[in-house]
């Protein structure tokens, strides 16, 4: 079982060296280093060697840090991949991912590389077709997650944000369900009004509820929310350790039933339980 904590997803423009410098103490469980959207086009060719020059020199610690280049069809995708590639990243963050042979493509060209060798591939989740194709892309090699694109979705599907985010509902979980099929990370896509708390901490509450592992960020005042949303509470904690006691117990005297707080506890409840506290020590080891 994979605990690794992505409650909080932090963008960061790659040409952006305060920015850089600052996230080495920021309280994210991961980093976007991002050479796509968030950087201008005559920023690019500063930003790709800035990004590599950083990767190689500062402690991001136990963040995972995932390198957004720019598409492979696009006029920066390849300089991108062969600048980043010699800083041996982490994982390689694909976005406008149609179909799975784009993942097979870049993993053709990770492969050829000693750099790259144990590089992963994540995969922005921000077209129709990526949605419809989720399936076999969460499948494609070096596969380790998808980060749902909201805006870029929102545009294509030509429909409007909503507190409720219902006209993108089923956008958001095709790739979650298929995430989940294949064993790998979903994270949720960004909440752009970044001064708005209130709206921030309910769009990771339904996140959260939907099953996400976590929120993509744009700004650092957003992190102690997410960060709080996606942590197991007290309560949650308290009442898996109080199940698995029970079905212990329960087990003990050879029954396979517990009641705890007037609810039936069966094994499956104890697996959610047990992952639970794993993830709650998971928590605790990154941040202490
Ligand atoms: N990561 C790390 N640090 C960040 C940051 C980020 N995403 N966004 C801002 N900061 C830092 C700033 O460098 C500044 O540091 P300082 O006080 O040490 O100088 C501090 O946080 C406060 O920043 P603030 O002045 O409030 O923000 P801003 O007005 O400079 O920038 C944004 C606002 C939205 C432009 C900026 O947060 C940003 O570029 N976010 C990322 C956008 C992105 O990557 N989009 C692509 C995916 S949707
Ligand atoms: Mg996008």
């Amino acid at each position: 079982m994979d605990t690794r904590p992505f409650r909080s997803v932090l963008y960061i423009p790659g040409s952006k060296e305060r920015a850089l410098e600052k996230a080495t103490s920021l309280a994210a469980d991961a980093i976007i280093f991002d050479l796509e959207d968030a950087v201008a086009l005559e920023e690019k060719a500063r930003a790709r060697v800035l990004l590599a020059e950083t990767l190689q020199s500062l402690d991001y610690g136990a963040r995972a840090k995932l390198v957004r280049i720019n598409a492979l069809s696009t006029d920066w995708g390849m300089a991108d991949l062969d600048v980043i590639g010699s800083a041996a990243p982490e994982a390689i963050l694909l976005p406008k991912v149609d179909e799975a042979s784009q993942i097979e493509a870049l993993a053709r060209l990770l492969d050829a590389r000693a750099e790259t060798a144990n590089t992963r591939i994540w995969a922005m989740m921000e077209s129709p077709l990526g949605v419809l194709n989720a399936a076999a892309i969460a499948r494609a090699p070096r596969m380790a997650g998808f980060i749902m694109g909201t805006n870029d979705l929102a545009k294509d599907m030509g429909c409007r944000f909503r507190p409720d985010r219902l006209p993108l509902l089923a956008a958001l979980q095709l790739p979650l369900i298929a995430a989940k099929a294949a064993g790998i990370v979903a994270v949720d896509g960004v909440y752009n009004a970044f001064k708005d708390e209130d709206g921030l901490r309910a769009e990771c509450e339904q996140g959260r509820d939907m099953g996400f592992d976590g929120k993509t960020l744009i700004h650092p005042a957003q992190l102690a929310i997410a960060n709080e949303v996606f942590s197991p509470s007290a309560a949650e904690i308290d009442l898996a350790q109080r199940q698995i006691e029970a079905f212990d117990a329960a087990t003990a005297r050879g029954e396979g039933v517990a009641v705890v707080d007037g609810k039936i506890v069966e094994n499956l409840h104890i697996v959610t339980a047990k992952q639970i506290l794993a993830k709650a020590q998971a928590i605790a080891d990154m941040t202490e």
